[in-house]
């Protein structure tokens, strides 16, 4: 290296050191409060979330070494306080057990969906990937907490009369009233195509989700990356019910969901307009418009995938 062309590089090189030393003093807290009631579950249960989620998802969060570096650092400190913010497993204990088995049923449902442990750290960590074994294990373990079915003569009866009226008023049913965030109920989504079909391993609901005319074409031309404005999809969820003979089938209708795309209009909530109406009286959800928090927060997870989770079933159209 030519002498001036040294003297002139290597101060700035020196330079960055010191500047990359420095920064490795700025360093928010990152504390392991104390345990106080974990998960209860059994230990092959446990010891998949312990590898896959605790570092985030608990008081009990290890850091590797390379992500005690800053600025990786600041990024894990963000991820964890996040994390435990949604979820804690070291906290979760507290909570009556129908509560834990839902959390549990959402936790496993990230899993599957490809959303959880996040992207970016499953590269880092390849022991935090979830194998299909594992996950097997997961879900039998959230199966086998499901109320036994039988119980549920008194409810099929009760949907079955639910429905009855339902189909009788139809038609002269009255529109149901704005979400609080202004979004009118759209009554075409029984129209609508179904994109795909999820049913809750846990026994307790069953859902379809629907897209409208502008949705469909654009996942059968796989322009959803974005989606074009216009589109819109429902998610309509049943209570499912098992009846003696252990035949699965729809109970009470619970409610039904839209998201709709205009990029510019819906800006402030991720480019999507949210609203859910709940139960058969169709009761627009939330107080007030901050309610698209919970959706935007929760859908979250997957904002690489333009905030929606259902993987389009291809060819279906
Ligand atoms: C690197 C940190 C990290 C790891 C590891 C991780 N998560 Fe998360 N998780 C997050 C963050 C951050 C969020 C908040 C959503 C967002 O901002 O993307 C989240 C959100 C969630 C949510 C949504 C909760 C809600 O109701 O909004 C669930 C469920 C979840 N994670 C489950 C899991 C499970 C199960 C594992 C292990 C298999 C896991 N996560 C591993 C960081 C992590
Ligand atoms: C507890 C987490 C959670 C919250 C809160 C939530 N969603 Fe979702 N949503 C999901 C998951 C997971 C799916 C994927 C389908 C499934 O597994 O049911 C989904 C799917 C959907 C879909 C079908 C399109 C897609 O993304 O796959 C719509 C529409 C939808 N949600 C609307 C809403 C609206 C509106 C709200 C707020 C009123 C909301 N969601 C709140 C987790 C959530």
């Amino acid at each position: 290296m030519p002498s001036a062309f040294r003297r002139a590089v290597f101060p700035i090189l020196v330079a960055g050191v010191a500047v990359f030393a420095c920064l490795q003093f700025l360093r928010p807290e990152l504390t392991n409060p104390p345990v106080t009631s974990e998960l209860q579950a059994p230990p092959e249960v446990r010891n998949i979330l312990r590898t896959a989620c605790y570092n985030c998802h608990s008081n009990e969060t290890q850091l590797a070494w390379f992500d005690q570096i800053v600025p990786a650092y600041w990024l894990v400190v963000q991820d964890v306080k996040t994390a435990r913010s949604h979820l804690n497993f070291s906290e979760l204990g507290l909570q009556p057990a129908a509560k834990q088995r839902g959390v549990l049923y959402e936790a496993i449902s990230q899993v599957q969906l490809g959303a959880m442990p996040l992207p970016a750290y499953r590269r880092l960590h390849p022991e935090a990937v979830v194998t299909e074994q594992q996950l097997a294990v997961l879900r039998k373990y959230v199966s086998s907490l499901t109320p036994p079915a039988g119980a549920a003569e008194a409810a099929i009866a009760a949907a079955d009369q639910q429905f009855a009226r339902w189909a009788a008023a139809a038609g002269a049913a009255p529109k149901p009233a704005a979400s609080p965030n202004g979004i009118e109920f759209l009554p075409e989504y029984k129209n609508w195509k179904a994109i795909s079909a999820t049913e809750r391993f846990d026994n307790q609901s069953m859902r379809v989700i629907v897209g409208n005319e502008i949705a469909v074409k654009a996942i059968a031309e796989n322009r959803i990356h974005p989606w074009p404005d216009g589109s819109a999809m429902a998610k309509i969820a049943w209570s499912q019910l098992k009846d003696r003979a252990g035949q699965v089938r729809t109970g009470a209708f619970q409610q039904v969901e839209f998201i709709i795309r205009d990029s510019r209009k819906y800006a402030a909530t991720k480019g999507w307009g949210w609203a859910r109406w709940v139960g058969t009286e169709l009761k627009p959800y939330g107080k007030g418009s901050s309610f698209t928090g919970e959706c935007v927060s929760c859908h979250e997870p997957v904002s690489a995938n333009d905030y929606v989770y259902t993987a389009p079933v291809r060819g279906q159209q």
